[in-house]
This record gives C-alpha cells, sequence and structure tokens, in this order.
C-alpha cells in the first residue's frame, strides 16, 4: 500500500509537472521533483574555467531577472566551485564546466537550494539558459521591470542534447529587404527554440544585399529594381523604386549577435544564376553584356554569369574573398539552383570554355550542366584554400560532383538520398515540408499571401530525416532547415506569421530523439507557448 501511495504521488507530482512545464523542443529527458528554487535574487556563480563568451551570457541573463525582478544579484566566478557543488555546500545558480558533455550538450539539476548548470561549450550553456527561461514564468519573456517576481523554477533534473548538428533556418533578403533589427528579432527567436545556423540569402536576381568593396556597383546599383509586381500579377509592376543592403559595418554586427545566440551565419552567394542585380552592375559578366536590369517580378532569370570569361572568376574570387573574411564559419553557400543554360549555348566565350574543357552531353547530362560542375568545383576549390566548405542546392550533385560539397535537398528529398548514398554530407530542407512561404491552410483564400502549396504545422511535424535513407548512409543527414523566401512577404508581422508557430515545429525535427516526438504532445505544449513565450516576447504567429 505505501509503495502504491509513493507511486501515486510520483506520478502525480510528474503529471502536473508535465502540464505546468512544457519545454520546446522537447528536452531528452526530464524528471521532475518535489520544491521549487527562488532564482529572484540568488547568488549566480560560474566556474572560472568558463569562456569569457559562456560567462557574458550568464550575466546577460542574470541581468535580466535582476531587472524584472527588482531584485539584484551578482555574478561571480569563485574559485574551487567545483569542489563546493561536490561536498554539497553550494548554493544559488551555479554554472559548471563538465568536458565530458558533449558539445551542445547540457544537465539542469535544480534543488530548492541550488540550480545547477554543467554544460561543455558556449552552446551548451545557452541552450541550459533558454530552457531555464521556458521552465520560469511568462514575465520573463516580458519588458516589465521590478515586478516583485519571485522566478521560481520547478525542482528537477533534465538531460538534453540535439539529435542533428545542423538545425537551420534561412531568410530571403533579395526578394524583400529585412533591415537589421528584423534580423535580429529572427535571430533570437531562433535562440529561443535552440536553432543553431542562419542562412543567409544575400544576392538574388531582385537586388544585390551585400557590399563588397572591391565592386561597389553591387550595392550602389544592384541593390535597387525599379518596381515590384504586385501581388500575384507578373504584368504589374508598382512604379516603386526598391531596394536596400547591408554595409560591411552592419554584417559583422549581425555575425556578431549571431554568435552570441550560439548561432552561425551561413551567408548565401547564389551563382552562377540568379545573377541578374549583379549583371546590372557590371554588365560585363554577363553573356551577351547587357543592358540588364534587376528584376521587378519573380520567378527565374534567364540571364546568368557568363562562365567562359575569366572576368567572371576575378570577380567571383574577389566578392567571396570579401565574404570569407566577413563570415567566420565553416561553410559559405553558393547557390548553385535554378540556373539556366540558354545563354551559354548561344555563347561564344561559355561554347570555347566548353570545348576547352573537352566537355560533352553524356549519361543524360549537357555539356552546359558539365559546365556548371566546373564552376562549381572551382569555386569550391577557391574556398577550401582560404578554409571553407560549400554548401549547394541539389542541382549542384546534377552531372559531377566533387567530394566535400554539402548538399542542401530543396526539390523533395530525392537529392538527399542521391547524395548521402554517393558519401556527401546532406541537409534536409524539402519544399514538401519546410518551405515555410508555402500556406498554413489548405484554403489559401483564407490565408495572407503565400505562394501556393500547403505546409501545415502538423505536415513540418511529420518529416522524418531518415525516410528512405540507407541505414549506412544517414550519418550523412547532417541536419535539418526550413526556408522563408520573401516573395509574397513584405511586412514583419507578416514574417513572423509564416515562421511561426511552424518553427517550434522544425525546431522538435532538428532537436528531438526520435521517441520524443508526439504531435498531440507538441500541440499542447505549444499552447502554452504560444501564450507564454510568442506573445509575451511580442512576435506575431499563426493562431490556430
Ligand atoms: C530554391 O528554392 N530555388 C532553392
Ligand atoms: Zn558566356
Amino acid at each position: 500500500m505505501k509503495r502504491l501511495t509513493t507511486i501515486l504521488i510520483a506520478l502525480f507530482i510528474s503529471l502536473s509537472f508535465l502540464s505546468a512545464q512544457s519545454i520546446v523542443p522537447r528536452p531528452e529527458s526530464m524528471t521532475p521533483r518535489k520544491g521549487t528554487f527562488r532564482l529572484a535574487g540568488a547568488a549566480v556563480k560560474c566556474d572560472p574555467a568558463m569562456d569569457a563568451a559562456s560567462i557574458d551570457a550568464v550575466k546577460r541573463f542574470s541581468a535580466r531577472v535582476s531587472l524584472l525582478s527588482g531584485k539584484s544579484a551578482s555574478v561571480s566566478t569563485p574559485i574551487g566551485l567545483g569542489q563546493a557543488v561536490s561536498q554539497g555546500s553550494a548554493k544559488g545558480l551555479i554554472f559548471l564546466c563538465d568536458n565530458s558533455l558533449q558539445k551542445e550538450e547540457y544537465i539542469l539539476d535544480i534543488s530548492s537550494s541550488m540550480a545547477l548548470v554543467k554544460a561543455a561549450s558556449l552552446n551548451g550553456f545557452l541552450y541550459a539558459l533558454q530552457t531555464l527561461k521556458q521552465l520560469l514564468p511568462a514575465s520573463v519573456y516580458g519588458t516589465k521591470a521590478g515586478s516583485g517576481e519571485k522566478f521560481n523554477l520547478p525542482c528537477c533534473l533534465i538531460e538534453d542534447k540535439p539529435r542533428f548538428e545542423y538545425r537551420g533556418m534561412h531568410l530571403d533578403c533579395s526578394r524583400h529587404f529585412w533591415s537589421v533589427r528584423e534580423i535580429k528579432r529572427y535571430l533570437d527567436v531562433m535562440a529561443m527554440f535552440k536553432l543553431n545556423r542562419f542562412h543567409w540569402h544575400l544576392t538574388d536576381d531582385q537586388g544585390w544585399r551585400l557590399e563588397i568593396n572591391s565592386y561597389p556597383l553591387l550595392t550602389q546599383k544592384g541593390a535597387y529594381r525599379e518596381g515590384t509586381m504586385i501581388g500575384k500579377d507578373f504584368s504589374s509592376n508598382d512604379g516603386i523604386r526598391y531596394g536596400g543592403s547591408y554595409s560591411q559595418q552592419e554584417v559583422r554586427e549581425v555575425v556578431q549577435y549571431a554568435a552570441s545566440l550560439g548561432i552561425e551565419v551561413i551567408p548565401e552567394i547564389d551563382l552562377p544564376g540568379h545573377m541578374l542585380a549583379a549583371l546590372s552592375a557590371y554588365p560585363y559578366l554577363g553573356c551577351s553584356g547587357g543592358p540588364y536590369q534587376a528584376w521587378t517580378k519573380w520567378g527565374v532569370s534567364p540571364q546568368v554569369l557568363c562562365v567562359g570569361k575569366e572576368s567572371t572568376f576575378e570577380f567571383l574570387e574577389a566578392v567571396l574573398s570579401e565574404v570569407c573574411e566577413l563570415f567566420p564559419g565553416e561553410y559559405i553557400h553558393i547557390g548553385g539552383d535554378e540556373c539556366p543554360k540558354e545563354e551559354w549555348e548561344k555563347c561564344p566565350d561559355c561554347q570555347a570554355r566548353i570545348a576547352a574543357l573537352g566537355l560533352s552531353d553524356k549519361n543524360g547530362y549537357s555539356a552546359e550542366q558539365y559546365l556548371q560542375n566546373y564552376v562549381t568545383a572551382r569555386i569550391q576549390t577557391f574556398l577550401a584554400s582560404k578554409g571553407k566548405k560549400i554548401i549547394g542546392w541539389d542541382e549542384i550533385l546534377e552531372g559531377e560532383l566533387a567530394p566535400g560539397a554539402t548538399v542542401m535537398s530543396w526539390r523533395g528529398t530525392a537529392g538527399a538520398k542521391q547524395a548521402a548514398a554517393k558519401g556527401f554530407d546532406v541537409i534536409m530542407t524539402p519544399n514538401s515540408h519546410f518551405y515555410f512561404d508555402y500556406c498554413q491552410s489548405r484554403d489559401s483564400a483564407s490565408e495572407p499571401l503565400c505562394i501556393g502549396g500547403y505546409v501545415g504545422l502538423e505536415t513540418v511535424y511529420s518529416f522524418d530525416p531518415f525516410e528512405g535513407i540507407a541505414p549506412e548512409a544517414q550519418g550523412r543527414i547532417k541536419g535539418v532547415q526550413a526556408n522563408l523566401w520573401t516573395e509574397y512577404i513584405s511586412e514583419e508581422s507578416h514574417l513572423e506569421y509564416m515562421l511561426l508557430p511552424r518553427m517550434l515545429a522544425l525546431s522538435e525535427i532538428q532537436w528531438c530523439a526520435p521517441q520524443n516526438l508526439d504531435y498531440a504532445r507538441f500541440l499542447s505544449d505549444l499552447e502554452s507557448h504560444e501564450e507564454k513565450v510568442l506573445e509575451t516576447a511580442g512576435y506575431n504567429y499563426r493562431k490556430k
């Protein structure tokens, strides 16, 4: 009887804990305990072995809790902290380095006298802090200072780490331009749900957004288009000059801000197609020599870089050298998608390059497709000389692809299956599940403007990254990403509506072990998150 009572009490505590504490993405394991830890006013202590960025993250968190609660707390780095913890004499909110943990793993061990956080790296500490925030009352996401809130944490043990190392979210800043402030808000919400890669689509036919010192006209001219089509009417033009770009100083600011949130920024310079805005600035880079104008409508321009001329490679190497200086991460995305080949078929320089390389139609691919392979390989070699790896859309697989490239599978998962089988690293981003410009309802007329198709919340959640991937190739699937193309999105509130709450479903596919994925449980967690996190932090999102 006593045992049954104990089991029932444990079950009750666990059920009330689980219903009160919904954490997205769901941690790998959570064990509830009795009691609470009062955070407001508690001493905050960091292991002196922690790196400066991790200590800064703790200080930011602590300053926020102090400001909101009105109870100040100092952050100290006392010698012998680890020993005090193992002897049971430590009290307060304590952060310890634990190098036995994986890079992004963390442990939260909360009792009524001590909330202990263990991690091995900045990202581990950041994710522990995000989980702590989700365990606190909603006001931790707000701005009301001096509220007297106690900020009680429920006692529990959480052991957590991600399923995939690459957890990405993309943003198209060419079709519509997003300010640094808007990008920081986007990064903030990514960080709340433990995403760690921001894929920044900086160039396209409709506008070049990245300042390049050696080619200043790219932004002075190529960042502007003479109007924009209205709604979905391809024959229309609103007649309003549209544009914008990021200075290199602003780019550094975004990269640094993202890094403080544990997010690596992956810039995309889409080549050799999607280059009309660049051609408008430097017409000699095209096959016909122009003149060209940045596109005012959506869709793909037939005008592409002329890859028969060496001057095009001088241009690309100069641009990418500046890109490598600006972005310290391991990857540069070189696009490679939707490159029409008609100009190359007609161009004497491109045809001369094909002849010199001895390329011909074979194995179902045209000589011009092999010419694109040549461009990809040449750029890959150049970037490798600067210590960078390339990512490309799945078109880069057509023909021949040199080892070491990472393939982003967007046209469904066929590219992923082929790439993984051939030994390439893969990022899953199929349009069937992760194109957040697609509509969130089957009745698109009832939705704000969306490109078409249907990617509902349950569509996102239903994705299995290993489906159809042979067991021996599954290790090649490095992660999952969603893409937000902005042809039909020009306002921040609309952008957030398309992002949220689908990004929360994405975060579970990226983070959670398969046994922890459960759509019904996720929907119930989401309900409290919408109210608590998104509403309080002021994000717009799609309500049911
Ligand atoms: C793409 O959607 N063109 C990658
Ligand atoms: Zn050409």
